[in-house]
């Protein structure tokens, strides 16, 4: 059984205590507003009387708070405190802030994990809930048992900004998958279809089309749109304005496709439309 501090109560940091306290662990926590570790205690929690004084109590500390300007007044406030010690963020936030703060944690003398959490409060702990990790990985490795009990935990590699740069481009895809969800929904809402009954036929043609991506993803890292080509991209610009034309003529709104047509315009007057769709991804990757 290992001794762990947990800074910041909301709901996830609830729920990582929770699950902590489940498991048999001495756990301290601490959060900028009082009187929110009442349940946890009652559990066998201990109250810090400030982030420093959590942070002394335990070799790990996880951070869970709103963001980076929160996580990082934390540290502020506490930074005597954190040599020697090992301090786990899984707050929510950009590369750029992970690096940041990794370089910050460095210099107070502790070891630095970055962390994503792919999961609600009630998944932690649960078979579906992954947290992705990176930054030190003598930490990792000297924790990632205890973490395991969280969520499966999946190290990216030594560059502390991986987690968040994977934690958000897994939601990003989340949040195309949900657009193209209300796009079609609002398409047949419109002839008074309701969401549960198209649901049915939508999710297993979004399953099929799952079967695409494998094929365009080794043509993106191959840069050859051209080949094996069975549905070009000039085809389907064509269908993609019949989708459009026909969102219009159904009163529904256009906003969450006009990009993605603009796109594949620009691409096929550029002369690629006897390409693959895949060939879109170069007009929004990183250049040079
Ligand atoms: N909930 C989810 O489904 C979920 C899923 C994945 C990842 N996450 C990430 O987990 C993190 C926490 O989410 P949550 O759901 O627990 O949020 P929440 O319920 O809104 O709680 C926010 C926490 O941050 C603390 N906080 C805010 N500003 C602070 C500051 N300046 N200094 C110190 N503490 C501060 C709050 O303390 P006070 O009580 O004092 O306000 C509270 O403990 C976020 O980065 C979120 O993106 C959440």
């Amino acid at each position: 059984m290992a001794n762990i501090s947990i800074i910041g109560l909301g709901a996830m940091g609830q729920a990582l205590t929770a699950r902590f306290l489940q498991q048999g662990h001495t756990v301290t926590v601490w959060n900028r507003t009082p009187g929110k570790a009442g349940a946890l205690i009652a559990k066998g929690a201990r109250e810090a009387g400030s982030a420093a004084e959590a942070i002394a109590e335990s070799e790990v500390t996880v951070m869970c708070v709103l963001d980076y300007p929160a996580s990082t007044s934390v540290i502020d406030a506490a930074a005597s405190a954190l040599s020697g010690r090992a301090l786990v963020n899984l707050t929510n936030g950009t590369p750029a802030q992970a690096r940041a703060t990794a370089e910050r944690v460095a210099t107070l003398g502790a070891a630095y994990l970055d962390g994503g959490i792919m999961a609600t409060p009630p998944m932690i702990g649960g078979e579906h809930a992954l947290i992705l990790y990176s930054g030190s990985k003598p930490a990792f490795d000297a924790h990632a048992t205890l973490l395991e009990e969280l969520a499966a935990a999946n190290y990216l590699g030594t560059d502390a900004g991986l987690a968040s740069l994977h934690d958000l481009a897994l939601l990003s895809g989340m949040y195309g998958l949900f657009a193209g969800f209300f796009h079609a929904t609002a398409l047949v809402d419109s002839e008074g279809i309701s969401a549960c009954d198209f649901l049915k036929l939508l999710s297993s043609w979004m399953t099929a089309m799952m079967g695409e991506l494998p094929g365009y993803a080794t043509k993106i890292d191959s840069g050859k749109h051209g080949v094996n080509v069975v549905s070009n991209l000039g085809m389907q610009a064509a269908s993609l304005e019949n989708i459009l034309t026909a969102t219009r003529e159904q009163g529904v709104a256009t906003d969450l496709l006009d990009p993605l047509l603009e796109l594949f315009r620009k691409r096929a007057g550029a002369g690629f439309g006897d390409e693959d769709i895949s060939g879109v991804f170069e007009l929004i990757r990183r250049k040079g």
